[in-house]
């Protein structure tokens, strides 16, 4: 699935230079607008906030408007089928625009850029794209808009180069809130999983780059920072001076930053160091995010996920013991091949024992090159999905359970938007992460308040301010 790789390092670091060089007010971007649209996980969102952030550098603007806009952007995820069809889809739709403004340019990036056959797709059935860039090659966009002459450019490495520091070069999407990578890639290569390919190898983050990252956005104002990653725990594996997520999570707590978060965390990584810092520091917010995948042994073995079922709850009770009011969600894959009825009721099972404060359900979709797309399957769309409603349905009254459990409870909510449901009230996360819902007046956005619970749905909670 690799493409070759077409750089040599001399030449990635001078492009990667560029953006250094020519980073302000180009006057051939001037006044020109992007419409940037985002699919897929944090790792894009974020992925965005660069590129958002290197395009206003250059002289352009946002513009929520696609009809109205010199460039649109699509930022695309890989990891199952679907993502793929909602962005053919959306291309569609582009490629009338473009007939009505042929000076428009469309462009592709993300993980989908990073599939051999979706570029050669791209090549043969997708003339009016632009320009294609893959996850490696986003500090090129400058360089690859500034040269673009009307002819389909393709830059997609298949080999990831160094990291490359940003300089804050972010338009975040918050000022509350902020994404801070601490790690590229991802080196488990569970059976199922693109992100291997489409990311590639681990690379870390040095640490003293990532606590200037923090200062910088504490001393800007914000109250609450995620450290991102494909497998936060297995943080520091990479580096030359050996470090630990544990003593990454403890350096940023002490950074004073009001609120730590970090995803996603994959359980054979997680020591018991990490949990004892989690426990230990009040700004460490007790919320895991720990992908289970599967409660079946056997299909665990299958997925490369190198736990057991024990071992996996083991962990879970393990943090539910040491870290006061932790909630735990999880990840879960159904159908994966040759799951049997017995592997799906053992599924069931461990969800029982767990009683999850949230999980995301997914049926097992066949990726391109992956050893489990290889696997037999012979079971129906049909049943995965039968089993698929089954298993959320559990899902559904554990995470009800959880939520009424806070009724009556007064919880700590960082307030950061007005309310999506009632544009009266705003909204904000407790410590654990639960959605909550608030009578409150519109300028505690950004602030920390204490909310007493007053009503608990499945997804979210409904409180007033506590004076
Ligand atoms: N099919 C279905 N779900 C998948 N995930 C990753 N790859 C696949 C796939 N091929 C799910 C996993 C992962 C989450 C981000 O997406 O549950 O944790
Ligand atoms: Fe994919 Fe597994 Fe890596 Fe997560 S840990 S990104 S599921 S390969």
């Amino acid at each position: 699935m690799r493409l070759p790789n077409m750089l040599d390092a001399a030449q990635r670091k001078a492009k990667a230079n560029y953006i250094y060089e020519n980073r302000t007010n180009r006057p051939i971007f001037k006044n020109k607008k992007y419409f940037i649209r985002t699919y897929g996980c944090q790792m894009n969102v974020h992925d965005s906030e660069e590129i958002k952030g290197l395009l206003e550098t250059l002289g352009y603007s946002e513009s929520e408007n696609i009809n109205k806009s010199d460039l649109i952007i699509l930022n695309t995820c890989a990891i199952r089928e679907n993502a793929h069809d909602k962005v053919f889809g959306f291309l569609g739709r582009l490629k009338h625009l473009k007939k009505s403004n042929p000076n428009l340019i469309i462009s592709l990036c993300g993980c989908m850029a990073q599939e051999a056959s979706v570029v050669t797709y791209i090549k043969e059935k997708h003339p009016y794209i632009d320009i294609v860039f893959g996850t490696h090659n986003i500090s090129e966009l400058p360089k690859m808009l500034e040269d673009y002459k009307g002819k389909q450019k393709i830059n997609v490495d298949s080999k990831e180069g160094d990291v490359i520091e940003f300089d804050n070069l972010y338009k975040r999407d918050s000022n509350i809130t902020a994404w801070v990578n601490i790690m590229y890639g991802c080196d488990k290569f569970c059976t199922y999983c693109i992100v291997p390919y489409t990311r590639g190898k681990q690379r870390s983050r040095k640490i003293k780059d990532i606590l200037k990252e923090v200062n910088e956005l504490k001393k800007a104002g914000y109250k609450e920072i995620t450290l991102l990653g494909q497998n936060v725990n297995a943080y520091g594996k990479d580096l030359e001076e050996k470090l630990e997520f544990s003593t990454l999570l403890e350096q940023v707590s002490k950074t004073g930053i009001e609120r730590i978060r970090f995803v996603t965390s994959h359980p054979w990584d997680f020591t018991d160091k990490m949990i004892d810092i989690i426990a230990k520091y009040d700004n460490i917010m007790p919320y895991i995010h720990l992908p289970v995948q599967s409660g079946s042994n056997r299909i665990l073995k299958l997925m490369n996920r190198k736990y057991t079922r024990e071992e996996y709850l083991n962990l879970f009770n393990k943090i539910k013991t040491k870290v006061n009011n932790v909630a735990i969600t999880t990840d879960i894959i159904v159908g994966f091949p040759g799951e049997t009825e017995e592997d799906f009721e053992e599924t069931l099972n461990l969800v029982k024992e767990c009683q999850f404060d949230g999980a995301f359900t997914f049926v097992f979709s066949a990726r391109e090159n992956t050893p489990a797309s290889k696997m037999k399957d012979n079971l129906s769309l049909e049943e995965k999905n039968k089993r698929l409603q089954k298993l959320n349905k559990l899902i559904n009254t554990y995470s009800k359970e959880s939520n009424l459990k806070t009724l009556g409870t007064i919880q700590k909510v960082l307030v950061t938007s007005i309310s999506e449901k009632d544009n009266k009230k705003v909204a904000g996360y407790t410590e654990n992460m639960k959605l909550v819902n608030i009578d409150a007046p519109a300028n505690t956005i950004g602030k920390i308040i204490d909310v007493k619970i007053k009503a608990a749905k499945s997804f979210s909670l409904d409180g007033i301010i506590e004076k």
